[in-house]
């Protein structure tokens, strides 16, 4: 393929930028430390902590290079993936990929708001629906590196769609995807949202 084609394929995220591919028992190894935190099988017990487990091994090798160039900066991991080559990261990321997520459960009083935007966004102001990349179950689509969602700690989403809306968390690439979407939600969406995602599977 010539030059102008491989970019423009990257640039659409159709072929993988050139990277080693993940080894999952490699990873079990090197992700003791993330344990502490993530829980050892990635199912954390707290909300401040994302859960790991079962999530997009692409989504998840993206986040510990944005976390790592500070793109994404996360205090609680300052200096942690210092030591983790590229290929280090890429078994880390390939062994939680691997794990089960466990879900939680949604608030049944907030479950018809939140299903609603899930599946329908908001039309009138031009907000797609989530399914649309994180797919009906909230399982995401992770070739395209679109993040799993289903089961995820609901103080966690919500600290996320405010990040975004805010702009504080602004590693969703060029085209703002998330910036955009989240910058239509309301405290009440997000706290809808949040909760039907953590009982979603
Ligand atoms: C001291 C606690 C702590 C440890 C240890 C830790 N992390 Fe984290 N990590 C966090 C916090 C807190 C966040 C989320 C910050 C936020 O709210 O944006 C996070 C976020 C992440 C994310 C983004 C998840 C997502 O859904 O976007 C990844 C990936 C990640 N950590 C990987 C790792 C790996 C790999 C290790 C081990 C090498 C590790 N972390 C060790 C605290 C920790
Ligand atoms: C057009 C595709 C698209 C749509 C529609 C979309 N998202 Fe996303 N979302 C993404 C991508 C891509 C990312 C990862 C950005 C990055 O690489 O950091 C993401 C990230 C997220 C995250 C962070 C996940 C984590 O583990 O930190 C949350 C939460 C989220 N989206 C929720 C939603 C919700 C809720 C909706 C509907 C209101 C929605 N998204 C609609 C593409 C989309």
């Amino acid at each position: 393929m010539n030059k102008t084609i491989v970019s423009l394929l990257l640039a659409l995220g159709l072929v993988g930028a050139a990277q080693a591919a993940g080894d999952p028992a490699a990873g079990q190894a090197k992700a003791v430390v993330c344990g502490a935190c993530h829980g050892v099988d990635g199912n954390s017990a707290l909300a401040n902590f994302p859960k790991l487990a079962g999530q997009g091994e692409r989504y998840l090798l993206k986040q510990m290079q944005d976390i790592k160039s500070g793109a994404r900066p996360v205090v609680e991991m300052t200096g942690m993936l210092e030591p983790l080559s590229e290929q280090d990261m890429a078994d880390v990321a390939a062994y939680f990929a691997s794990q089960k997520i466990s879900v939680g459960a949604a608030d049944p009083a907030l479950v018809e708001r939140g299903q609603a935007l899930f599946r329908g966004g908001k039309l009138a102001e031009g907000m797609p629906a989530c399914t649309g990349c994180h797919a009906p179950d909230g399982a995401g689509i992770a070739t395209a590196g679109y993040p799993h969602l289903g089961g995820q700690h609901a103080g966690y989403v919500a600290k996320q769609l405010t990040a975004f809306r805010e702009g504080e968390r602004s590693n969703d690439g060029d085209a703002m995807i998330m910036r955009d979407i989240a910058g239509k939600l309301s405290n009440k969406d997000i706290e809808a949202l949040s909760s039907y995602i953590q009982g979603l599977h």
